[in-house]
């Protein structure tokens, strides 16, 4: 069985052109890309995002759907993975033999990977930001985002167009890093959280579960919540 270790520590690799396994996975997170320099640097990252991600013992995807199992028997139901990447929650869905995956993602290396899975029907290559994206109101069942608000990706009001997207009574999954709700300066504070209960406030979702799962990373931990749109 391949290795597995802690990933670096966060902002301890510098030197963020080096092609290493670290240096890689800092890079995604370094405050000295823009949107466009991170998009281009997971282009560069998908053929070797997934091996590195195994080897720092990464687990959300497969936490990911766990919930997914959980709040949703019905497999043909239309699901969109906000931010796939290269797909590798895809993985489990196809062997669970969910039927409507659409994959969205920024990069459209990371989704020329998550292509050759044949685990989705419908590729959206998309900035998410506080803005709208390009799909109509209302049309998936479920939507999970998997490592995604992390330094550097998503900002935490892009929620508001997931409750227009999602139908009313589809769930909301998102698995993130623990950490960054208390280390990352857009999300801390309350910040992220402070987002997600503007929503409650304002009646466009309901938090339904809120959880935390070790092993994220070796010793780090998901956060876990689940919304249902009203
Ligand atoms: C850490 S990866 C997670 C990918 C996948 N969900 C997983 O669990 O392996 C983050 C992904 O978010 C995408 N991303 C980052 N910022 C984005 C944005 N603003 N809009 C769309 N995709 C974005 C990146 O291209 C990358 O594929």
């Amino acid at each position: 069985m391949a290795s597995v270790s802690e990933p670096p520590p966060y902002g301890k690799y510098k030197d963020i052109n080096a092609d290493d396994t670290p240096s890689r996975f800092n890079k995604c997170m370094s405050d000295d890309l823009n949107i466009q320099e991170r998009v281009a640097h997971y282009d560069a990252w998908a053929k070797t995002y997934d091996e590195d991600m195994k080897s720092y013992g990464f687990t959300g995807p497969e936490i990911a759907v766990e919930y997914l199992k959980r709040y949703f028997k019905n497999t043909n139901a239309t699901f969109l993975d906000c931010g796939a990447g290269t797909g590798l929650l895809g993985v489990y869905t196809k062997e669970l033999g969910y039927t409507n995956f659409h994959a969205l993602d920024a990069s459209s290396v990371a989704l020329e990977k998550a292509k050759s899975r044949e685990a989705y029907t419908n590729f959206i290559q998309e900035f998410i930001t506080t803005g709208k994206l390009s799909i109509e109101s209302g049309v998936y069942d479920g939507l999970v985002c998997c490592g995604c608000f992390v330094p550097g990706h998503l900002e935490p009001d892009c929620v508001e167009d997931w409750c227009r997207i999602v139908k009313p009574g589809g769930i909301v999954i998102i698995v993130m890093n623990q950490r960054w709700l208390s280390k990352e300066p857009s999300y801390n504070e309350g910040k992220l959280e402070g987002a997600f209960q503007k929503r409650v406030d304002e009646g466009k979702w309901e938090l339904i579960v809120r959880e935390q799962r070790d092993g994220y990373f070796v010793n780090d931990v998901a956060e876990v919540f689940v919304f249902r749109v009203k």
